[in-house]
């Protein structure tokens, strides 16, 4: 970052004096009023409840512009990315700051695929839940365990053990989350095969049986990638941060990762997807796009407490790139395997329209997110709706240890320690009749 010209002078209306702030550059986006000695110099503390106006880090890994719908991976716009890379040239980029040549291609793909197994005696650790558990439940579970079976790579300290711990998340995830949708069915699971694509290798997984063999569909085998490359970074988002701050205290990166996706897992984030599959299937219930309108007015309804789900983003105020990008792969599946007609993508493409034209929407930004369609293309490829931010999750994996490596390394980095504004009663003494 750097330092501006300008400064940012805050001042008081009842004469403290005032202080300069300094101001600080980015290579693109806002700039920055540092207030780090703001506390020292003042003896208060700035007030943003849900970092509404805070850069928590400067990071050079993804950058958002909302009002104009662009999302750039280290430079790369994300639609050039999804149409000319695959997710593990994505994950290089991600973690190493540029796109492989051909060797390093080779050698990384090489190195994830190999990793791919996870220690036998995790499948153990999985009978302990119950077979109804709710996948993100097992995930958190799964991912927060792997501290317990690599010791080698849990100092987080050490650049190495950062790397392994890297390659060994991205490369297991799949594992992690086919074992889980085969337990919740009770199928045996299976074995990752080293000769398949990182996405063919995880539709064997969640799809193939023991006993037959399994071809991977090449057109459900890209759109997975997209999925995954879609959803593989988004900047200082909740989960993201929630890596970044549990990894400040100095904790092994598999239970950073861990909390990482418990904060995934909530409706207004990772959830979202699986929160609009579900919607929608509500709205066919009770009647399909012949109801739209009647769920229009609930959602606008703010009494209703009903929000239309996968619509609005707290960054993205004009289009989410990625739900274009989506809605292109969620055709091309439909057509791959016949659902062209599927009621539910008519009455996603009817609640969609009605929205874009509604005032309501409009004076709000509210446009379609990424996981309008993902729920779609994922359904339509035979993944049960509440394994969708596991989905999102293991393809979120890399973007999150990406953040964590970059905290890490900066030489600025400090535990993260926010400050509040206290509204609860002051020192008083217990009374009396309580210490009896
Ligand atoms: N349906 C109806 N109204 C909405 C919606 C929605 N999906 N989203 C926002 N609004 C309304 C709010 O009620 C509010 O109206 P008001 O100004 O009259 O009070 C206004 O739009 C602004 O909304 P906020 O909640 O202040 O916007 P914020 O940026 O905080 O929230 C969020 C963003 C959480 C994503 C929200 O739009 C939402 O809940 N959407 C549905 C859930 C969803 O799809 N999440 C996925 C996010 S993308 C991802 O994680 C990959």
């Amino acid at each position: 970052m750097k330092l501006a010209d300008n400064k940012a002078t805050l001042s008081f209306s009842n004469g403290s004096p005032s202080v300069d702030l300094p101001v600080y550059h980015g290579s693109i986006g806002p700039d920055v009023i540092d207030i780090r000695k703001l506390y020292a110099q003042t003896g208060m503390f700035t007030y943003d409840p849900g970092f509404l106006s805070t850069a928590s880090c400067q990071s050079s890994i993804t950058y958002i512009d909302g009002d104009k719908g662009e999302l750039l991976y280290r430079g790369y716009p994300i639609e050039q990315i999804a149409s000319q890379c695959d997710y593990l040239d994505t994950c290089y980029l991600l973690l190493k700051g540029d796109l492989p040549d051909a060797t390093q291609r080779a050698d990384f793909h090489k190195l994830v695929i190999n990793h791919t197994m996870v220690n036998e005696q995790l499948q153990f650790f999985l009978r302990g839940f119950r077979r109804d558990a709710h996948p993100m439940a097992v995930l958190t579970g799964l991912v927060g365990a792997m501290s317990a079976f690599y010791h080698d790579s849990t100092d987080i300290n050490n650049p190495q053990h950062r790397d392994i711990s890297a390659i060994r998340l991205i490369a297991k995830m799949p594992t992690l989350v086919a074992m889980a949708y085969k337990y919740g069915i009770g199928q045996p699971y299976m074995y990752p095969r080293n000769d398949l694509s990182y996405s063919g290798n995880f539709l064997r997984m969640m799809f193939g049986v023991p006993c037959e063999d399994y071809k991977v569909n090449p057109v459900l085998e890209r759109a997975l990638d997209r999925i995954f490359i879609l959803h593989a970074d988004h900047e200082q988002n909740a989960s993201t941060s929630t890596v970044r701050l549990c990894g400040s205290s100095g904790t092994n990166p598999f239970a950073a990762i861990a909390a990482g996706v418990a904060c995934l897992w909530g409706p207004a984030h990772g959830g979202a997807n699986e929160a609009c599959l579900n919607m929608l299937e509500d709205i066919q219930k009770m009647g399909g796009v012949a109801k739209v309108g009647e769920f229009m007015n609930q959602v606008k309804d703010k009494n209703s407490g009903v929000k239309l789900m996968g619509f609005g983003h707290r960054v993205y105020k004009n289009y989410d790139p990625r739900a274009k990008l989506m809605q292109e792969t969620c055709n091309e599946v439909l057509a791959e395997l016949g659902l062209e007609k599927d009621p539910l993508f008519a009455l996603a493409k009817q609640l969609e329209k009605i929205a874009l034209e509604d005032d309501y929407f409009v004076q709000r930004k509210l446009y379609p997110n990424v996981d309008f369609y993902s729920g779609i293309v994922q359904r339509a490829i035979g993944i049960p709706v509440n394994l969708f931010t596991g989905i999102f999750a293991l393809a979120r994996t890399v973007g999150w240890i990406a953040q964590l490596n970059e905290m890490i390394s900066d030489p600025e980095y400090k535990i993260g320690r926010p400050r509040q504004l206290f509204t609860g009663s002051p020192r008083r003494d217990v009374p009396t009749m309580a210490k009896a």
